[in-house]
């Protein structure tokens, strides 16, 4: 089976096709990030309307990559939610018209399953159960996952989410949009330059006594910091390795929590705040001490993409009853 997926949730048009045997046949990702820099964040509007002029192009380029034709395919999968309502409807619109010229079948995707199914993509890959941390811009979740829908959250963030709070600490530290990467690289520069003057960060809910985690109040630590102190380049490096080291120790705590509440053994990781470094080599060392394994999607899997939508569409058509939903449950 030849799935097309179909990836326009925010500001990244992500195609690809992917075949059930045959595995990822081609990808293609537009990213927008350049066009909303000027504005230090995306404009809805803005994004809805460059999705219109990438998506066709990307679709034929994504065919021409792969040797095939829109005759060869079996089914459409899109994203149908969450993220901004106009770049949805761009994404549906198209899976929906080319579904109907080419009387295949078209399925809804929820975003999140997209990312949490991402690391499927890789080899070695997980089996099921697993314990997912998404880390997105968006969400930060901790879920036992049981089988393909089968969805149990542990645990969640009561405020910001993890690719959030990097970003809103990255603008105050002056980095730009998206910050996320930025005050990566600042903070692993900083660390690897062996300078000793440090700050330290609280590590919120650490001891909370459950899965849920909080990142606004880090954000304000940084402002408490920045207010008090002359910003030169040192003590811009050393704030965001601070920053940085307070969301791994955290993320990395509540993620062996939950293996352990679970009884589980592998840690899948998947979003945007996956692609961090320091948050990659926590996991594995910590992970490793408990006899667990931790897998990740690639590094361009990692942020939205194509792939993981035809993958997860390929997943879902393949089980019995995937085209019964009633009509609202797609979009
Ligand atoms: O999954 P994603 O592409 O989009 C959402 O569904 O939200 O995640 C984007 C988020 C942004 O907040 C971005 O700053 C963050 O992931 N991000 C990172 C890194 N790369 C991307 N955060 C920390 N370190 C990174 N290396
Ligand atoms: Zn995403």
């Amino acid at each position: 089976m030849l799935v097309l997926g179909i990836e326009t949730s925010c500001d990244e048009t992500g195609i690809a096709l992917y075949h059930t045997k045959r595995g990822l046949l081609s990808h293609a990702l537009y990213s927008q990030t350049e066009m909303h820099g000027e504005y230090g964040g995306v404009v809805p509007e803005l994004a809805s309307r460059d999705h219109i002029r990438r998506v066709l192009p990307l679709i034929r380029q994504t065919f021409a990559a792969a040797g095939l034709d829109l005759r060869d395919l079996d089914a459409i999968a899109y994203t149908r939610g969450p993220g901004l309502a106009g770049a949805l409807l761009v994404g549906a619109s198209i899976a929906a018209a080319l579904g109907f010229a080419l009387r295949i079948p078209v399925l809804g995707i929820h975003h999140l399953e997209g990312h949490l199914l991402s690391p499927l993509l890789s080899t070695p890959a997980p089996v099921f159960p697993f314990v997912a941390l998404l880390v997105s811009g968006g969400h930060t979740q901790l879920m036992e996952v049981s089988g393909l829908g089968q969805y149990t959250l542990l645990g969640e963030t009561v405020d910001d989410a993890a690719g959030e709070a990097f970003d809103k600490t990255a603008k105050l530290l002056g980095l730009g949009y998206p910050g996320g990467p930025a005050l990566s690289k600042l903070a692993d520069e900083f660390s690897s330059s062996g300078q000793q003057e440090r700050f330290r960060l609280p590590r919120p809910m650490l001891h909370s006594g459950d899965l849920n985690f909080s990142f606004s109040g880090l954000k304000t630590a940084v402002l408490t910091l920045i207010n008090k102190h002359e910003i030169t380049e040192k003590t811009r490096g050393s704030i965001a390795l601070a920053f940085q080291e307070a969301v791994v120790d955290v993320l990395t705590e509540k993620s062996l929590a939950a293996l352990a509440e679970t009884g589980l053994t592998q840690l899948v990781v998947a979003g945007g705040v996956g692609a961090n470094r320091q948050l990659r080599r926590s996991l594995c060392h910590n992970a490793e001490k408990i006899g667990a394994t931790v897998f990740f999607p690639e590094l361009e899997f990692c942020t939205d993409n194509g792939a993981m939508i035809a993958f997860a569409g390929a997943m879902r058509l393949q089980s019995p009853g995937a085209l019964d939903r009633k009509p609202d449950d797609t979009f």
